[in-house]
């Protein structure tokens, strides 16, 4: 049997969430007698999660800059330790350096330490070029910090310059802006996005409850969702500047699965402290109120306690393997059934059984 290829993926904004990907993804390969949990899907199309290979890195923090990835993602301020540092394997690729442009916000910058560059936007932007073409980068995803507008875009252009697919992890309007989802489509580069979901995160578990109260005949007068944890992702979204897509893409996903929206001041969704100890354990508070029979009054209320990094990894493996079928096929533009399966803003919403059916369909190659 012919073994699937490598998928070459390059990382932007080495955090906590790619170094949970990573270090998952070397949990599992340590014991590989254990089932893996945590991807929706083992096999997709031939391709398994050990079949992902992170050709190269690229972030802003003077610390992570020149070290290997598997180095890179133990620095401060990430914080994730599923692995014991020495227990990682060696590997060759390096983390370089990308554009800081609007990445780093003033909560977080003491702790990110942006390294003072001497390189212009240009110069850098044909470094990554060329770094892109030696290492073979098929895919690029982008796990930079919420509010990193000309940061994302900057890395859109860059992958529909050099040909490679894009997956964007944040909530910044690329799959889904007009502008630059026909970008992707004329030039026929696969693109999935935007902001995506946990594998059991409090968006997905809202709109789920959301749309059960829908589906069962209730009317639904008002529901929030609040959401505090105390890693750098919490602290950056302090700034509320930095918010506003982020409200957009949370509350737009809760939105999208009602058949009469909310009016606006009935609906609060969003990320709204952050608490030190918390780490990256994250806490959802929902509470939906509505009316059932003979307008009777009712409610009901959520806590959801999770690991943020464990939540997020398992979706990305999936949505890298669904850019790279796309690549084999041949097939660009905004993904539609990946992304409104695996992100919160995607161009097209639908709801979520509806979104895996889609999604299972264009595996088959339907
Ligand atoms: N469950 C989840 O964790 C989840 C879900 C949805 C979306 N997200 C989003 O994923 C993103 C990453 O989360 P995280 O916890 O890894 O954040 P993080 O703060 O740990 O990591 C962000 C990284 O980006 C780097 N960076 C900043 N500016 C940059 C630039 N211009 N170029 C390259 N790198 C830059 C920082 O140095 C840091 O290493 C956030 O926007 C978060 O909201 C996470």
């Amino acid at each position: 049997m012919c073994m699937p290829e490598k998928i070459k993926v390059g990382l932007v904004g080495i955090g906590n969430c790619f170094s949970g990907l990573l270090q998952g993804i070397e949990y599992y390969r340590k014991d590989s007698s254990q089932k893996v949990i945590g991807v929706i899907h083992d096999d997709l199309s031939g391709y398994g999660i050990y079949d992902i290979d992170f050709v190269c890195g690229f972030d802003v923090g003077e610390n992570k800059i020149g070290k290997t990835i598997n180095e890179a993602i133990y620095a401060y301020p990430n914080m994730v330790d599923w692995i014991p540092k020495d227990e990682m394997p060696k590997a060759d690729a390096k983390v370089y350096e990308s554009p800081a442009l609007d990445g780093v916000g003033i909560w977080v910058e003491n702790r990110v330490k942006p390294i003072k560059s001497n390189k212009t936007t240009e110069q850098l932007t044909e470094e990554i070029k060329q770094i892109i073409k030696d290492t073979g980068t098929e895919i690029i995803v982008s796990y930079l910090p919420v509010g990193s507008e000309k940061a994302t875009q900057f890395w859109a252009q860059i992958c529909l310059d050099t040909n490679t697919a894009f997956v964007n992890c944040i909530p910044s309007f690329i799959a889904s802006g007009e502008e630059w989802g026909k970008k992707f489509a004329e030039k026929g580069i696969p693109i999935i996005g935007d902001d995506i979901k946990g594998q059991v995160g409090a968006t997905i578990v809202h709109r789920t409850l959301i749309r059960l109260c829908n589906d069962r005949g209730t009317k639904i007068e008002r529901t929030y969702q609040i959401n505090v944890g105390g890693n750098t992702d919490f602290l950056n979204m302090k700034e509320q500047e930095r918010l506003a897509s982020k409200r957009i893409s949370k509350t737009e996903s809760v939105q999208s699965q009602l058949d009469e929206r909310l009016d606006d001041d009935q609906i609060y969704v969003g990320p709204s402290d952050f608490i030190p100890f918390l780490g990256n354990t994250k806490l959802m508070f929902m509470r939906i109120e509505g009316r059932q029979w003979a307008n009777i009054p009712f409610n009901m209320e959520v806590r959801l306690e999770v690991d943020d990094k464990a939540n997020s990894a398992g979706i990305v493996i999936d949505a890298l393997r669904l850019a790279k079928i796309a690549l084999d096929r041949g097939i660009g533009g905004p993904l539609i059934p990946a992304s409104a399966y695996l992100m919160k803003h995607p161009p097209k919403q639908m709801t979520d059984p509806q979104a895996k059916v889609a999604c299972e369909e264009f595996v088959k190659g339907n």
